[in-house]
């Protein structure tokens, strides 16, 4: 199979967000658009990736890692001079390209496959996606010839009245062959009304040598684009309804959809059940036959065993709770490993921060916390061991296995 790179743009501020950060760092379901877009480029086969930055690339940099080469775009001259900035990460790349614009992130990886393949079928030419929208202002409309390929793009502001009215549009993403797609871009020239070297002009020069396929994307959500605030949030309700449903089909019985909120990275246990009201955000893990919520928050990669009940008004973060573990109303858990098979009371808090520092809370396997403990980190309580309501568990002051403490500060119990 010939090699596939992508192109990603992500050098526009994005006024319109009215935000500092840029537009590519926004989130989605606990993911920055440019993540979703890395992700999706990586599954559809993209072995080598290439993000154009230029607003705050300090922050895009960061946000980039290791998963991708970052190139500067020093002056926005416009998505075609924008994608010529990879030409030199790419030079000793062979194969097709997949251009991908930052704002438009809800692009499955399946889509990109089944646009990769319409260009390997295509061979020699190209392949973009394209979606039929009912008020298509703002979009570049596609012209195409009687075979029914792209013959070109025309772009709003460059639309008569005929164009205009043409429903088919360009949604930003498009596979070449590497060599094509860098001479075509050496032919545009910059569009008289913004002054801008543009893409889809050298997509109407590609498709004057070679037939550009238009493939339709089968679910046109996964083509918003997003400029402002109100897209953004639009996006996020399309992706949350994806995941919910995943996770439904996977066999996790989600109660109440519509105040559940679960992102992206998240993975969870068949037969678990979400109630209402629940929070569980990026990097999370959750085992199987588990209860969370209602009204649960789990955060910071935080990993729950299978069978475990995390009830309501309970904050999980950062922390490892193993299986059949049981902490059912009111509690703070933060920077903790708890065993298997423990009992955490109402009200527990592990009083992690000392003002300067996190502190690690580490809870043996059986121990058994009364209701209002309060664990003072760094401390550790033995496997077996009790904690009396509203002990306080002072710093440092380990609760060695089997033991009983009770009071403040929690001292341990001779006879119980
Ligand atoms: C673009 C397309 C249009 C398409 C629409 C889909 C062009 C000329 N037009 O229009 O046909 O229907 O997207 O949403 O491409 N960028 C850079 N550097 C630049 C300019 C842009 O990296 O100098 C990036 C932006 O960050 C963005 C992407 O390229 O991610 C697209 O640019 P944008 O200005 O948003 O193009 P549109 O007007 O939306
Ligand atoms: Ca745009």
């Amino acid at each position: 199979m010939p090699k596939l790179a992508a192109v990603i743009l992500a050098a526009g501020r994005g006024t319109r967000m009215r935000s500092e950060s840029p537009k590519a760092l926004h989130r989605i379901c606990g993911e920055t658009m440019l993540g979703h877009l890395l992700k999706a480029a990586r599954e559809a086969g993209a072995e080598k990736i290439v993000v154009i930055a230029g607003y705050k690339i300090g922050l895009v940099r960061r946000e980039v890692g290791n998963r991708a080469a970052v190139v500067e775009q020093r002056r926005l001259l416009g998505s075609g001079h924008a994608v010529r900035q990879a030409e030199r990460a790419l030079s000793g790349f062979q194969g097709a390209v997949l251009v991908l614009y930052c704002d438009t992130p809800l692009v499955s990886s399946a889509t990109l496959k089944k646009l990769v393949g319409a260009y390997r079928r295509n061979a020699g030419g190209g392949a973009m996606l394209s979606v039929r929208m009912e008020s298509p202002t703002g979009y570049g409309r596609l012209l195409k010839n009687s075979a029914g390929f792209v013959r070109g793009i025309v772009e709003e502001t460059d639309a008569g009245a005929a164009e205009k009215a043409l429903r088919e549009v360009n949604v930003g993403c498009y596979v070449f062959g590497q060599a094509a797609l860098f001479a075509a871009l050496r032919q545009v020239s910059r569009n008289p009304l913004k002054k801008e070297y543009y893409l889809t002009d050298a997509v109407g020069i590609l498709a004057g040598q070679a037939n550009v396929a238009a493939v339709r994307a089968e679910d046109s959500r996964e083509t918003l684009g997003i400029n402002t605030q109100k897209d953004l949030a639009t996006a996020e309700g399309l992706m949350q309804q994806k995941i919910l449903d995943k996770w439904s089909e996977r066999g996790v019985r989600i109660r109440d959809p519509k105040s559940t909120t679960i992102d992206a990275g998240v993975e969870i246990g068949h037969d678990t059940v979400i109630l209402p009201n629940t929070v569980i955000e990026d990097g999370c893990v959750i085992g199987k036959n588990c209860v969370i919520g209602p009204f649960a928050r789990l955060r910071g990669n935080s990993k729950i065993g299978d069978g475990c009940v995390i009830g309501n008004f309970v904050e999980v973060v950062r922390s490892m709770v193993g299986e059949k573990t049981q902490i059912k109303h009111l509690s703070y858990i933060g920077d903790a490993t708890i065993g298997a098979s423990v009992n955490v009371g109402a009200g527990t808090i592990t009083a992690n921060f000392d003002g300067k520092k996190k502190h690690r809370t580490v809870i043996g396997d059986g121990a058994q916390i009364g209701s209002g403990t309060v664990l003072v980190a760094p401390v550790t309580v033995g496997k077996g061991a009790k904690t009396g309501a509203g002990a306080v568990v002072t710093k440092g002051k380990n609760v060695p296995p089997g033991k009983v403490v009770a009071g403040v500060p929690a001292k341990i119990l001779k006879r119980v």
